[in-house]
């Protein structure tokens, strides 16, 4: 039987303390549904990468995300001015080697609470560009795309990656690896795995 989201959230979580040699895979998370097709792709996903890396899982639908709204305050100064739940993702970002999207099409893009998190990201490109910090994120990271969509349209997943490629420009970040699933509208979550598409980048 599979366990449930919060299982692996306990399973697999670390502390802010880092106390062993593994690097750190921070997953964000982004669909609503805790049983659906990109939960079961970030499952499986997860069980091929765990003995490797201290996983880090946050659900962008239960944190307290509030919206870039463009006060140029990380112009002036590095950083967010905005007080809420985007510290924890910035925090453990900026520690991992590895960042999991996980995420479902939703219209063409990603559902709100993760288009929220990529325009907090403009503190980044304002710390590129205002303030001149090169990288902007002192260690680089690999980032592996897990995305669903209902349909089998071919372009469904180009706005999602051409969005991600162009923040990870100011993130130190690079899209290594897609792990694409289409049709969704026509499958059941059951046996999915061997109907994904892996495009490594
Ligand atoms: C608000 C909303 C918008 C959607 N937009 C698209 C879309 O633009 N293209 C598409 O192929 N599927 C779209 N879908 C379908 C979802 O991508 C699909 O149902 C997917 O399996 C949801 O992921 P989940 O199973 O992890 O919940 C949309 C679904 C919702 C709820």
């Amino acid at each position: 039987m599979c366990a449930n989201i919060a299982n692996i959230e306990n399973l697999l979580t670390i502390d802010n303390n880092i106390n062993d040699e593994k690097p750190i895979a921070l997953v964000l998370f982004a669909s609503p549904r805790k049983s659906g097709f990109t939960y079961k792709l970030t499952q499986h996903y997860l069980d091929t990468i765990k003995d490797r890396y201290n996983i880090k899982f946050l659900d962008c639908y239960n944190m307290k995300l509030s919206p870039c709204i463009s006060c140029d305050y990380c112009k002036k100064e590095v950083g967010c001015y905005i007080n809420d739940d985007f510290k924890e993702i910035k925090y453990f970002l900026e520690k991992a080697s590895l960042l999991i999207i996980a995420t479902p099409v939703y219209n063409m893009s990603f559902p709100a609470p993760l288009k929220t998190v990529i325009d907090r990201t403009q503190m980044y490109f304002n710390a590129r560009f205002s303030h001149n910090i090169r990288p902007s994120i002192k260690t680089h990271r690999k980032c592996t795309l897990i995305s669903v969509c209902g349909s089998k349209d071919e372009n469904s997943f180009d706005i999602i990656i051409k969005q991600l490629k162009k923040v990870f420009t100011v993130m130190n970040t690079t899209l290594d690896k897609c792990i694409l699933l289409y049709n969704t509208d026509n499958l059941c979550t059951e046996n999915i795995i061997k109907d994904a598409v892996i495009k490594n980048l």
